[in-house]
């Protein structure tokens, strides 16, 4: 007998424990045949809500993916290919050829676009850092000019700003985000400059972590769109990423709870990034991915149950796109592999997908 434990590679004539955090292989357990459902976005539909999926310019090249997405989904997120560092490497030069891609292929297949994202700290072009405050701002007017300029009426929904607040106790504006030097009030002006861009898009904050109820970081994601609603900011939605922990997430009571609280503001609701990993989900793989469909249902539920919910998206389409696979970002839900998506990695659907279809057809 032997055990060997490695990281990605392969060892003839024995069992291999991978400790990759890579989903490699389809998920074991059972899956749902294809002739045992209808499309997502058909279930969607008949709730009055989008179904949405992240994805990558350069999956559009595989055409299983675009015929599996073109079936399932009618809400499209561009993974990275809008993030300043990919859209405005340089000042002043723009590349919008990739976004270009998934706005098309978007607007052939009856897919409503989400732009993503026009003010962050993170993947943000190396030149942005040093300018000084003057300069910053001069460069974020130019920014959301060009881009939300160039899709103008052709993307529905923007998240202008992603992930303003720190993590932790006080919940306070990112002090290592570039855009501070600008003082709090960046996110109005960068709101209103959306605005002016494309007054007919749907303008979005979206963070992380924020889900629940009584945390400082959903505390403060709710103050301050409640402050920027107030003071007339042209501000439409609140974005939760919902990328969930099972190891310690809110109840789909408080999350329910929280969407109601920003309707009563009159804000819309999306779910915006959404995976649900299983890697420290107890049990044996079908076990796991019972957990997964349940904790998934539950979710969409409350989303259901809230009519100013009007959309969820998941970040990735197979277990294969997700983040998690990177060890540096999987690591952030413990051990993988997570399997965190709705298709396995040869596009089968996974029970995930019957628990969104459950929760969307008891609306
Ligand atoms: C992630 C992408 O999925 C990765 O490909 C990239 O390397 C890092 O960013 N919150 C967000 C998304 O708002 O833009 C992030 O996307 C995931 C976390």
């Amino acid at each position: 007998m032997c055990a060997i434990v490695l990281v990605g590679g392969a060892v003839a004539g024995c069992i291999i424990h991978d400790t990759s955090a890579t989903a490699g292989g389809p998920v074991g357990g059972n899956m749902i045949p294809a002739s045992d459902l209808k499309p997502l976005r058909q279930a969607s539909a008949a709730a009055n809500r989008r179904i949405g999926t992240a994805l990558m310019s350069a999956r559009l090249s595989n055409g299983k993916v675009r015929a599996l997405v073109v079936r399932e989904f009618d809400s499209l997120t561009p993974e990275n290919e809008m993030k300043w560092e990919s859209i405005e490497p340089q000042p002043g030069r723009f590349n919008f050829d990739a976004g270009d891609r998934l706005v098309a292929f978007a607007g052939e297949n009856g897919i409503r676009m989400r732009g993503h994202t026009l003010v962050w700290h993170s993947q943000l072009a190396f030149w942005v850092k040093g300018l000084k405050p003057d300069a910053l701002r001069a460069a974020m007017t130019r920014h959301i000019q060009n881009v939300v300029g160039h899709w103008k009426g052709k993307i529905a929904q923007w998240d202008v700003v992603n992930e303003a607040l720190t993590d932790g106790p006080t919940a306070e504006l990112r002090p290592d985000s570039p855009f501070a030097a600008l003082g709090p009030t960046f996110i109005d002006e960068a709101f209103r400059l959306a605005h002016a861009a494309d007054p007919s898009a749907q303008l979005f904050y979206n963070d992380y972590e924020i889900e629940g109820l009584g945390s400082p970081k959903s505390e403060a994601a709710f103050a301050l769109c409640k402050r920027l609603k107030e003071s007339g900011v042209p501000i439409n939605g609140i974005g939760f990423q919902m990328h969930v922990d099972p190891r310690n997430w809110p109840t789909a009571d408080a999350i329910q709870k929280n969407f109601e609280r920003y309707a009563a503001l009159g804000l819309a609701i999306e779910i915006t990034e959404m995976d649900v990993p299983v890697g420290q989900i107890q049990g044996d793989i079908n076990e796991k991915l019972k957990r997964q469909r349940e904790i998934t249902h539950d979710i969409v539920a409350a989303c259901v149950a809230v009519d100013k919910c009007s959309g969820i998206t998941f970040w990735g389409v197979t277990d294969g796109d997700s983040w998690l696979n990177d060890a540096h970002w999987g690591a952030l839900r413990g051990r993988g592999p997570h399997y965190p998506l709705l298709f396995n990695t040869d596009m089968q659907a996974k029970p995930i997908v019957a628990g969104v279809i459950d929760a969307l057809e008891k609306k």
